[in-house]
């Protein structure tokens, strides 16, 4: 396979998962400008401040990646109202179309994180994952000490197959000798997926 006629949006219990879009550039500029202190340590490519010209920048680029079926970068959005709650998406690094493989990141607006949504977007991103897209197997990885992370995968039932020993600079590599840190590897075969009881 090597595109794909996406599916555009899922409505779960509270949010909705669906594309960027143009327009979206205002709500994802105050999300992030919301949540750098809180991103900043394991989300790499966040800034302290985001113009909403570079968001929409951003928001449009998410669109026709997802057009051209090389990117599927996914926006938490709430069941009403024009915020944004967080981000997640299915990212083509492991053999993507051709292999029905994809991982899965994610960032939740501070505000809203801790409260069990990143857990149920997770939920959702799986459910959605295999009832819709062709995905086989989809994955999660995260830095060892990424507490939050790594909860979100094991409660939302994903599978453990691993460390990537020193695979990644450290989150805080301010050290004179700069750290390596371990990443954590999650994945869910569709064959096995179970929404886990409770969620
Ligand atoms: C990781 C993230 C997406 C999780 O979303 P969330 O809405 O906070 O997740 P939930 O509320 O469903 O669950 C969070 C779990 O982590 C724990 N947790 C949250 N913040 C934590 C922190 N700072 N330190 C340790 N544990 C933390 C919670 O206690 C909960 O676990 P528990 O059920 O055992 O108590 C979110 O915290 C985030 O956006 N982090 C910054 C970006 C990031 O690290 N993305 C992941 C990259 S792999």
């Amino acid at each position: 396979m090597s595109y794909l006629f996406a599916p555009e949006s899922h409505a779960a219990d509270g949010f909705v998962l669906r594309s960027y879009d143009v327009g979206d550039g205002g709500a994802l500029a105050r999300s992030l400008n919301a949540s750098y202190d809180h991103l900043k340590t394991f989300s790499t490519w966040a800034r302290p401040v985001t113009s909403e010209r570079e968001a929409e920048e951003r928001a449009r680029h998410f669109r026709a990646k997802w057009l051209l079926a090389q990117d599927f970068v996914v926006c938490v959005a709430p069941e009403e109202g024009a915020e944004i709650l967080g981000g997640c998406g299915y990212h083509l690094r492991e053999g993507g179309l051709a292999r029905r493989n994809a991982e899965i990141g994610m960032w939740v607006r501070a505000d809203a994180a801790g409260c069990g949504l990143g857990t149920r977007v997770l939920v959702a991103l799986l459910e959605w994952g295999f009832a819709e897209w062709p995905w086989e197997r989809l994955t999660w990885r995260c830095a060892a000490e990424n507490t939050a992370s790594r909860r979100v995968a094991e409660k939302a039932g994903m599978r453990p197959e691993g460390v990537l020993r020193g695979h990644r600079n450290a989150a805080a590599p301010q050290a004179a000798t700069p750290q390596r840190g371990d990443t954590l590897l999650f994945a869910t075969l569709r064959d096995t997926w179970r929404r886990p009881a409770g969620r």
